[in-house]
């Protein structure tokens, strides 16, 4: 099961309560959510992964919950179609969830040697993962682990990449943790969670959404409504802060709050609250 990060900071900064409006656009397994429901708040909730909000099983004794399956990025779209705006707190806690790591199937882990290299978190994304490996160049695909993740080793990947992919009939986890091997030998772990990380940001579009999600998010903020996001690595910080610095919008805390490094699920999440 997920362990919501930084949950009690969410929910205090977020001044969850009765009558307060709020959308968790990262529904994921529902941690915040509830944590938000107990508090007495109405909650529009939103994952992108239609297994998540299948899974999900709730008997809601304070509070409201709509639950839609749909993209943060369309957040305006969808807050208007279920008549839930303006709201007094938005919510994004990026990244993925435990379960989908675990069990999801779409080769989202690299500890899950047998699967395929999916990756997609909804039908909206045309290519997967496997495609990308297959058809992009040496170098996007060395542009691509740069951009993404920026990992070191782009290009020596992106060549050994172009090398190994002929003549494989199925390019699973497994094959792709084996390309890794070879040219990180010393210490494959870092440059293994960033490779994921690159192609799961390009099969999905990570960034770009982010960034409409942000605008849209903000158009729907109440006057005193604020919005809270979690990042899990630089490059999403990067584009959150940019954002807040580039809009003139107002941090709470001249620092953002960083979760706990003894925690193995929250030592790299960053949250960041901010307002107009
Ligand atoms: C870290 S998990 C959220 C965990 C959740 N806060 C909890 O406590 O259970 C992130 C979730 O965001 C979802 N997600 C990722 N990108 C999304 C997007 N563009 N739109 C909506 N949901 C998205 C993922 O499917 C995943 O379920």
């Amino acid at each position: 099961m997920h362990t919501p990060v930084l949950l009690k900071e969410v929910v205090e900064l977020l001044e969850a309560g009765p009558d307060k409006k709020i959308i968790d656009t990262t529904f994921g397994e529902g941690g915040h959510s509830k944590a938000l429901l107990a508090a007495g708040a109405n909650v529009l909730a939103i994952d992108r992964d239609i297994t998540q909000i299948s899974n999900f099983k709730l008997q809601i004794s304070k509070g409201s919950l709509i639950l839609k399956q749909g993209n943060f990025r369309d957040i305006v779209a969808i807050a208007k179609a279920a008549d839930f705006a303006p709201v007094d707190g938005i919510l994004f806690d990026l990244g993925l969830s435990y379960e989908q790591l675990k069990t999801g199937g779409k080769g989202l882990s690299y500890k899950n040697m047998n699967e395929p290299l999916d990756m997609r978190l909804d039908d909206s994304c045309v290519t997967t993962a496997e495609q990308i490996l297959r058809q992009y160049t040496e170098k996007n695909l060395a542009h691509m682990f740069m951009h993404n993740a920026e990992e070191i080793l782009a290009a020596p990947l992106a060549k050994h990449i172009l090398i190994q992919r002929v003549g494989q009939e199925q390019l699973t986890v497994g094959w792709l943790v084996g390309v890794v091997n070879s040219v990180a030998k010393s210490n494959p772990r870092p440059t293994l969670t960033r490779v994921f990380q690159a192609l799961r940001v390009e099969v999905n579009n990570e960034f770009e959404n982010l960034e409409q999600a942000l605008k849209g998010a903000l158009s729907l903020l109440g006057p005193k409504g604020k919005v809270a996001v979690i990042s899990f690595h630089s490059l999403e910080d990067r584009i959150v802060k940019r954002f807040i610095r580039e809009h003139g919008y107002i941090q709470i805390g001249k620092k953002p709050i960083f979760g706990d490094k003894g925690l193995r699920f929250e030592r790299s999440a960053v949250l960041r609250v901010f307002h107009v």
